[in-house]
């Protein structure tokens, strides 16, 4: 097979890629806090699961820690996207520490509806991922009625006290097919299972797995950008694998190995939710170095949405002088 020329070499550039609303909402509360308030400002565990973002906001003064007794009595402490349990709360309290959250409003829609399952003496399954920051918090809005099952194979071998009262949430980042059937064997075991109004997947999650499913059949080679410990963008590169795309999640283009462009063509590009810009165009330049001559974007659907500021935000931008 030949070589492909500079003059075939091509990058696909997915849309909607990157930054989602409740990205962008948290990396600009943490930066108006400081602002506001001046370092140092405490942030429970990464405000969202990137890398360079979260060096970024450390080089201006946020302290990132991994529980709340790291936290200085009476300080200000920021909780992450990726929301918190109620025993959190009640911690910070007792710290006497002042609370900004900034969770994702998507995620506080499924810990609302934990807590409507839970009152409403429901046995609940959540299907997501055992160690993500997400789940640890939306379990805890009722953990002794909940369990956690991230495969088909755990639904099997589940157990409820009642199986005509069961009800079903998903974690926001997951993988829409692996998703779909999970929720079907968990429809097959209990028939009468109940289930969020609307799906728990957020938004953007959806939309940047249909980008993937809609070009990665044009591409040789599909690189996401993303941490790797974040969920969404792991998904994604399950996506294009699952339809036969070799894809690897990069951090930046210093994770790219060159081999993995020999007799490449077409690379698409994409980047997790929590990815930003600046490292994408940081990829798109590399790939530009090693011929890719043609840059182009494809927009698979819009995406404006945009989530408002809390309130404890809000007000410090008001009564700032
Ligand atoms: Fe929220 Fe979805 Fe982003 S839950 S933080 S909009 S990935």
């Amino acid at each position: 097979i030949a070589e492909p020329t500079a003059t075939d070499k091509r990058v696909l550039l997915l849309k909607p890629r990157g930054f989602c609303a409740g990205v962008v909402r948290a990396i600009d509360i943490v930066k108006i806090a400081l602002e506001t308030f001046g370092a140092p400002i405490y942030v429970r565990k990464e405000i969202v699961h990137n890398r360079f973002v979260v060096d970024e906001l450390a080089a201006k003064g946020a302290i990132f820690v991994d529980d709340i007794d790291q936290v200085p009595s009476g300080m200000r402490v920021i909780y992450s996207a990726h929301g918190v349990s109620p025993a959190v709360r009640e911690q910070s309290k007792e710290r006497k520490l002042k609370v900004i959250d900034a969770t994702c409003p998507l995620v506080t829609k499924v810990h609302v509806e934990a807590i409507k399952f839970a009152k409403q003496g429901y046995s609940l399954i959540l299907i997501g991922h055992r160690d993500h920051d997400e789940i640890e918090g939306t379990l805890g809005e009722a953990p002794d009625v909940t369990q956690v099952v991230s495969s088909v194979e755990e639904v099997q071998t589940l157990q409820v006290p009642d199986p005509e009262h069961v009800a079903y949430l998903t974690q926001t980042t997951l993988s829409l097919d692996e998703a779909r059937d999970i929720i079907q064997a968990l429809k097959d075991k209990f028939p009468k299972i109940a289930g969020p109004h609307s799906q728990d997947i957020c938004y953007a999650t959806e939309n940047r797995q249909t980008a993937v499913k809609n070009v990665a059949h044009q591409a040789d080679l599909v690189l996401v950008v993303g941490s790797n410990n974040s969920s969404n963008s792991n998904r994604l590169v399950e996506v294009s694998q699952n339809l036969s795309t070799r894809s690897y999640l990069i951090e930046n283009s210093r994770a790219i190995d060159s081999v993995w462009l020999d007799g490449v063509s077409t690379v698409a590009v994409t980047a997790g939710a929590s990815a930003p810009e600046v490292l994408v165009e940081d990829v798109v330049a590399y790939l530009k170095d090693r011929g890719f001559g043609s840059v182009e974007e494809v927009e698979v659907m819009p995406e404006n949405v945009r989530f408002g500021l809390p309130p404890e935000i809000v007000q410090a931008i008001q009564s700032a002088p």
